[in-house]
């Protein structure tokens, strides 16, 4: 079967530690890998007509060029910012800046750990916010930017 993607494309954005994913803490975070979420939101992207450009970094900066590079060339952006969830001001003003439409996921339920998890500096400035749900969160993630962008006519 071949997908359309003509609805654009979504940026699937991962921040530190997350091409750990598989063998870090997998009592939390699971046995999946980061190739597993990165093909399984890409499949979710396809179904709704999307293409997704995946960008995992433990660099702060990259992560800002990444988002920065979003505007012109993205419709959406999904981003687990990892531990910068919690830290980074440039990242919220980033995903500021560009404004388009974007979903924090988190894959462990952050409320259900340490206090310093429990802020974001992410949750005010995106659309909606999925955690605790696992690697399906980033499934959800992509159904919702589906959902709030423009349906194809
Ligand atoms: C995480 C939660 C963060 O607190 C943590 O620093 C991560 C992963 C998650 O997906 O559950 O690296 O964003």
């Amino acid at each position: 079967m071949t997908a359309t993607t003509d609805r654009g494309t979504l940026l699937i954005l991962n921040g530190p530690n997350l091409n750990l994913l598989g063998t870090r803490e997998p009592g939390i975070y699971g046995s999946s890998s980061l190739a597993d979420v990165e093909e399984l939101a890409t499949a979710a992207a396809a179904r709704h007509g999307f293409a997704a450009r995946c960008v995992q970094s433990n660099h702060e900066g990259v992560l800002l060029d990444a988002i920065h590079a979003a505007r012109g060339t993205a419709v959406g952006i999904v981003i687990n910012a990892g531990a910068y969830t919690h830290t980074s001001v440039a990242l919220a003003d980033a995903l500021s800046g560009v404004a388009l439409p974007a979903v924090e996921v988190h894959i462990s339920n952050v409320h259900k750990r340490e206090g310093f998890r429990h802020h974001s500096y992410l949750s005010p400035v995106v659309d909606a916010v999925i955690v605790g749900a696992g690697i399906h969160g980033y499934e959800l993630a992509v159904d919702q930017l589906a959902h709030l962008l423009p349906q194809p006519s």
